[in-house]
């Protein structure tokens, strides 16, 4: 056993390790030599391999070194992480200007505060009192991927949270980079090794976050810049304003980014990105632009957020870098609609961080705009994550031999003809699923992770499945085997399990991904949510009728005559009808059933915690619970009426217990939920 001498060593050298941390990866002000921090660590190490009980989840020792895992746990982000809108000129930025002022109603100047776009990835990370618990990937906005383990090997990343008195829970957001000294330092390293380097900082970093093995992580030596909060318990005093946050935000040790500035409306904006702009080259990372945000949180809540983007922020990104190359040949692509969508094939060239070899040329109208010509000499644009585009033919630059394209009369993958409505400017192949591009679109859009999410079937299997002959359709996905996958060129047994295995996972989906899964033609993600939310039922939206359709809130007479065409098809509704028989099922949306339901809850806020019975997840005991009316929090306060304590309840029991808030058990939750069994 350790004595509390030993423990008390143990907490002191774990106090010294942070703040030696602390200092050289975020202050940049080291206090003792590299050689002395070693000492330290050393003491610790060994002081914890003697005594195993010591070893606290947050100690510096824990950054790397733990097993890798089998995969990464989808985890549930209790405040959604929005993306952002952007503006490409000044003039955008002074309508974003405009537009703040008039929903606010102000008379004033409305002030932002400037930040670097940060090109990486963005993450959130929760702090239960004041440890470090769980960070998270953006992954859609509402849930990401736990990559707690890698994200501690970040070292500019507290461990523990520094001061006194920290909030019950603290989720704070950022984004994790690769410096370019670090970029550096890894190809090196990559080259040294004989093997491939990294094309960018920006693909090393979120392909770093995504390791299995944290210890792979931590050779990149990934960086993380703060900047908002996700979920925040009562407890904490939050600033007032978006700058006074990076202040509290460098108290509890988090880094940030020093490039943030205040502005006076869009004017000063816009100065502010034009400086940042000469400065880019010079900084130590990559930015890809400046972000504006208002400054008073209080506004920003007032302003509230569109579906994925916040109103009261907006990103201002660099153009785009151009280069010129030669276009050697044009191809068409059939879509999963059928759209047919002219690619240019072009001598290899390197821009915004990749090579490019490939850059897509939009539609025929567009090639004649620009008279994009085979053989032309052309200026290549792309930015961050955007599919590569032709800007411009070099016209001097022209040769003789080049030749004009013409939109084909026939689809270049199944022969039917090629149409194109009047005033469209999308020409389509009318194959439809006797068409072997849309039909293997189809089935990849369908297993996508946004639609069914069907863990390990990419592209590349879809279209392995489909040249073998094992599926024809999305439908067929339900009634593969794993005798049938084992027969695949490199496909071992465990795999194929594997796959099996995922595609009956992803049976239970919601309706919102079903119906976006269908990939029935103008219904978006978003559609399809607003779809899922109105009808409530599979049954009633696809007896629904044109007028009915449009009544959706988003949805106009495009949209709903294309919903009302697909589920008036008879291959289309045996396609469904055979899912639905293979097993696909789906909660009834929550919003629509709130309607029936008796808000019994009302006006209580529970929390959850522990491992539930009968296999109930705690998400599912969330959504039940809301359904009812009640409020669902993530941590225990006076408010709560009620802890719901499963097995394995840890701190949150003690801290109910502490508080006096009464702690329910399963049988205590089964009476809550009883309305909903009637
Ligand atoms: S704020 C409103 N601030 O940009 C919340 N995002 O295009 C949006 N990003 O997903 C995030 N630097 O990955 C914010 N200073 C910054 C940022 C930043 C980079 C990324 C982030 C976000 C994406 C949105």
């Amino acid at each position: 056993m350790s004595s509390e001498v030993t423990s008390k060593r143990a907490d002191a050298l774990r106090r010294a390790l942070d703040d030696h941390n602390h200092r050289y990866y975020v202050l940049d002000d080291p206090s003792v030599s590299d050689a002395e921090y070693d000492a330290l660590f050393r003491e610790l190490s060994d002081l914890e391999a003697a005594h195993p009980e010591l070893q606290t989840p947050d100690s510096p020792t824990q950054r790397v070194g733990a097993a890798p895992l089998g995969q990464f746990e989808a985890v549930t982000h209790a405040v959604p992480m929005l993306s952002l809108g952007n503006a490409f000129d000044a003039d955008e930025l002074a309508d974003f200007d405009r537009q703040v002022s008039e929903r606010l109603d102000a008379s004033e100047t409305i002030t932002y505060v400037a930040e670097p776009k940060l090109d990486g990835l963005a993450v959130s990370l929760r702090y239960e009192h004041g440890v470090f618990v769980q960070g998270a990937t953006r992954g859609d906005g509402k849930t990401g991927e736990n990559v707690t383990q890698n994200l501690k090997t970040i070292r500019s990343l507290p461990l523990r949270l520094r001061g006194e008195n920290p909030p019950a829970v603290l989720e704070v957001r950022g984004e994790v980079f690769m410096s370019l000294a670090a970029f550096q330092a890894n190809n090196e390293r990559l080259l040294a090794a004989d093997q491939k380097p990294f094309v960018n900082p920006r693909n090393a970093a979120a392909g770093g976050l995504r390791q299995l093995d944290s210890k792979k992580t931590a050779e990149r030596q990934l960086s993380i810049f703060c900047y908002s909060l996700g979920e925040v318990s009562d407890d904490a005093e939050v600033p007032s304003t978006q700058y006074d946050l990076f202040a509290w935000l460098q108290a509890f040790g988090f880094p940030t980014n020093g490039e943030t500035k205040r502005c006076q409306g869009h004017a000063q904006c816009y100065a502010f990105y034009e400086a940042l702009s000469a400065k880019r080259a010079t900084l130590p990372y990559e930015i890809d632009g400046v972000v504006f945000k208002v400054d008073e949180l209080r506004l920003q809540k007032e302003l509230g957020q569109r579906s994925r983007a916040p109103r009261w922020a907006i990103a201002q990104k660099f153009p785009a870098e151009e280069v010129t190359t030669t276009l050697q040949a044009i191809e068409w692509q059939v879509g999963r609609t059928g759209a047919l969508t002219p690619v240019a094939r072009l001598q290899p060239v390197f821009v915004g961080g990749v090579t490019v070899t490939n850059a897509t040329l939009h539609n025929i109208d567009e090639i004649e705009r620009k008279d994009v010509r085979v053989d032309d000499t052309v200026v290549v644009r792309r930015a961050g994550d955007v599919i590569p585009e032709v800007a411009r033919v070099v016209l001097e630059d022209r040769s003789k031999n080049s030749k004009k394209t013409e939109l084909p009369t026939t689809c270049p993958v199944c022969g039917s003809d090629v149409k194109r409505a009047d005033g469209d400017v999308v020409a389509r192949c009318t194959g439809a699923l006797t068409c072997d591009a849309q039909r293997r679109e189809g089935i990849k859009h369908f297993a996508s992770r946004r639609a069914m999410d069907v863990d390990g079937l990419g592209n590349k299997l879809v279209e392995q499945l489909v040249d073998e002959g094992l599926i024809q359709s999305y439908a067929d996905l339900f009634t593969l085997t794993a005798e049938q996958l084992v027969q695949l060129p490199r496909m071992a047994e465990k795999s194929a399990n594997n796959l099996i295995a995922a595609i009956s996972t992803a049976k239970d989906t919601t309706l919102a991904r079903f119906v976006f899964a269908l990939g029935v033609r103008e219904v978006g993600e978003t559609t399809a949510s607003s779809l899922a939310d109105h009808f409530g039922s599979l049954e009633a939206l696809m007896n629904a009728s044109i007028e009915e359709l449009e009544a959706v809130n988003d949805v106009g007479p495009v949209a709903a005559t294309s919903v009302h065409d697909f589920f008036n098809q008879q291959a289309n509704v045996d396609a469904v009808m055979s899912m639905m028989d293979a097993g696909v099922t789906f909660p009834t949306p929550l919003e629509s059933a709130a309607d029936a339901v008796e808000q019994t809850l009302e006006g209580h806020t529970y929390v959850l915690t522990g491992t539930l019975a009968d296999g109930l997840t705690r998400d599912e005991a969330k959504a039940m619970l809301q359904q009812l009316g009640a409020k669902v929090s993530g941590s225990v306060s006076k408010k709560t009426t009620g802890l719901i304590a499963g097995e394995k309840a840890g701190s949150k029991l003690t801290k109910a217990e502490s508080l006096g808030v009464p702690v329910l058990d399963d049988a205590d939750l089964q009476a809550l939920l009883a309305p909903l069994k009637r």
